[in-house]
């Protein structure tokens, strides 16, 4: 999604802005543009199609200098990706805007602007806002009123940065919806969408809430709530470097954090597990009676965090016989449901701020849940502030598009839930010590997972030709094959489907011949049985086998099968491990293919939009 990066400052803000933007790439976006006000006292702009390196380019052929400026990511919405909608948008010479989210009345405010002599250079619902803010300082008011007026008129979710010409010394940050950061300098003050673009210059953030409105000097930052009164935000320190976004010694983002995991999974372990399961009060004080009430759960997510979802509903009625309903969170928030008794609502996000869920949470709190519990990457995050109880996962920033180490420490988290509900519910201090037990191992059992790269790459030469991939699982395993094809069509770009192995001969088999690969997650556990028939279907119609298996023997492996060995692992924590490989082998893949691994196309990592 768009990112947004501003800075106020007694030095040149250009180096500052253009980093800010490679800083925001993993976000995705399509077209890069920067604005500063320049010592002549004049909006320069400079904005580019393409990736920022396009405007860094332009950049060093018109370089641009100045104390206060803007610059923006932008991830198409209204208008394609072309420079005429690039941001920053401005109004005449005056006033200019970045912006992240979507404006819905934009049709109608242009419709007025331009009846009253405004003229629009873009396709964009931006190009409205800086018009509008114009309109409205030529009534004589000041910058950051003129911006709060102009909020009262916009429907729709957004933050914003705003600069004028004629008030060099002061910048205007709004946030309503979507979300925006302020970075605290020493004689200098900086935006952005998130922390990780201002890492290089501070480590001291104040997260606005929604409707704050926040005027940025070089010396000092006001900020007013939605009711226009002053307010004083909690100042974080961040423990992040700017380092921690750094590629270190791996080609991609996506194999280093898919290489982090063991130590991702220790730090989410870390201080959570006792002899016999999980410490008293893991989602806080108090929690232990309320676990001891829940009678059902309902989670909500997106993509790969709804995939987390469905295996945890395989632990928490498999083992708990409590019963767990999952839902995409932007069906749940559009059609009425009705609710478990004493249900427990969970929320599964990493960047904590995807719209549909976020909704969905606003939209389950009209409803009788006993209470909302995140799971969750990132702390100041909206969905963290708007859940009842949290229970944080350790995975460190994730820069990759495609999700790899937030997903296997959101199963770990889950997992951990499992065991906090298992203490009231059932599951007895002997099973809970012994999957403590599996929980310790599970970092060493990622490391030796990890050492099939080598193999998985060779998987991956015979994927990288192909057009659609099916894939197939069974039990809590299904899942992981829905993960699975996720990752291989995010950034390989091929068709990938995953099903449940049973549903095989009801419909997809029809498509199986020796141009259908078909990845098989297929651990040793009761229902091998039943998944090499599966398997049998496949290859008596000259499919392409590509097994994952942590007992290959069994499998008899002539003709048609690639079989890989998995590491053994507990058969609940198995989902975890048999991850690992499918990660791999979606990235060696798409490498083959030279795709843009951590940026693919059309895709954000943080989907802050409808
Ligand atoms: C996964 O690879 C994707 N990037 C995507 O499906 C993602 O999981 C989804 O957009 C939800 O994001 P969240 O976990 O930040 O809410």
């Amino acid at each position: 999604m768009c990112g947004i990066i501003g800075a106020i400052a007694r030095r040149d803000v250009q180096p500052i802005l253009l980093e800010g933007l490679r800083r925001l790439e993993y976000r995705g976006y399509d077209s890069a543009g920067l604005v500063v006000l320049d010592p002549g006292g004049a909006l320069r702009r400079e904005r580019a199609v393409g990736k920022v390196e396009a405007l860094a380019r332009r950049l060093a052929e018109r370089p641009l200098a100045g104390q206060l400026g803007l610059a923006h990511t932008r991830w198409a919405t209204h208008g394609g990706p072309t420079e005429a909608n690039a941001h920053p948008h401005l109004s005449g010479d005056d006033i200019a805007v970045v912006h992240n989210g979507i404006i819905e009345n934009h049709q109608a405010l242009r419709t007025e602007l331009e009846a009253r002599g405004y003229t629009f250079t873009s396709d964009t619902d931006t190009e409205v806002i800086a018009h509008l803010i114009m309109d409205t300082c030529r009534q004589g008011l000041d910058l950051p009123e003129a911006v709060r007026r102009v909020g009262h008129r916009l429907q729709g979710a957004y933050a914003l940065g705003v600069v004028r010409r004629d008030d060099p010394d002061r910048l205007v940050a709004v946030r309503q919806g979507s979300p925006l950061i302020i970075g605290l300098g020493i004689g200098e003050h900086f935006i952005a969408s998130d922390i990780q673009a201002m890492l290089p210059v501070t480590q001291r953030f104040i997260h606005l809430e929604n409707g704050d409105i926040a005027e940025l000097t070089r010396d000092e930052v006001r900020i007013l709530d939605a009711d226009g009164h002053a307010v004083t935000r909690p100042v974080s320190e961040s423990a992040l470097t700017a380092a921690a976004a750094d590629r270190g010694r791996f080609r991609h983002f996506m194999l280093k954090e898919i290489h982090e995991q063991p130590r991702a999974v220790a730090e989410t372990l870390e201080g959570r597990l006792t002899e016999d399961g999980v410490p008293e009060g893991l989602l806080g004080p108090g929690s232990e009676d309320l676990l001891a009430r829940v009678r059902s759960v309902q989670i909500l997510a997106c993509g790969t965090s709804y995939h987390a979802g469905l295996v945890a509903r395989y632990w928490i009625e498999g083992l708990l016989g409590l019963p767990c309903r999952v839902e995409v969170a932007s069906e749940f928030r559009y059609r009425r449901h009705a609710v478990l008794p004493d249900c427990l609502l969970v929320t599964i996000s990493q960047s904590g701020e995807t719209a549909d869920s976020l909704a969905a949470l606003r939209q389950a709190g009209e409803d009788d849940y006993l209470a909302s519990l995140a799971v969750c990457n990132v702390p100041e995050s909206s969905l963290v502030r708007e859940s009842d109880l949290v229970l944080m996962t350790h995975a460190g920033p994730e820069i990759g598009v495609a999700s790899t180490k937030a997903f296997t420490t959101q199963l770990v988290a889950l997992f951990l839930l499992t065991l906090a509900l298992g203490r009231h519910h059932g599951l007895d201090a002997d099973r809970r010590r012994t999957f403590a037990q599996h929980l310790r191992a599970l970092p060493a059992a990622l490391e030796k997972v990890l050492a099939l790269d080598a193999p998985v790459e060779r998987l991956a030469m015979t994927l990288v030709d192909k057009q659609h991939a099916l894939f197939l699982g069974r039990g809590a395993h299904y899942p992981i094959a829905l993960e699975g094809a996720l990752k291989l069509k995010e950034i390989s770009y091929i068709h990938a489907e995953a099903y449940p192995a049973g549903e095989l001969k009801h419909g997809p088999l029809a498509l199986v011949d020796a141009d259908m690969p078909v990845v098989v997650v297929a651990p040793n556990n009761p229902l091998l049985e039943k998944l090499k028939s599966n398997l049998e279907e496949v290859r008596a119609r000259g499919g392409h086998l590509m097994v994952f298996a942590d007992d290959v023997t069994a499998l008899g492996g002539d003709g048609g099968i690639q079989c890989l060995a998995v590491p053994p692992a507990d058969d609940w924590l198995s989902p975890i491990v048999h991850t690992v490989p499918l990660q791999l082998l979606a990235y060696h893949t798409a490498v083959l293919k030279g795709t843009d691994v951590d940026q693919p196309r059309n895709l954000a990592k943080s989907v802050t939009v409808e």
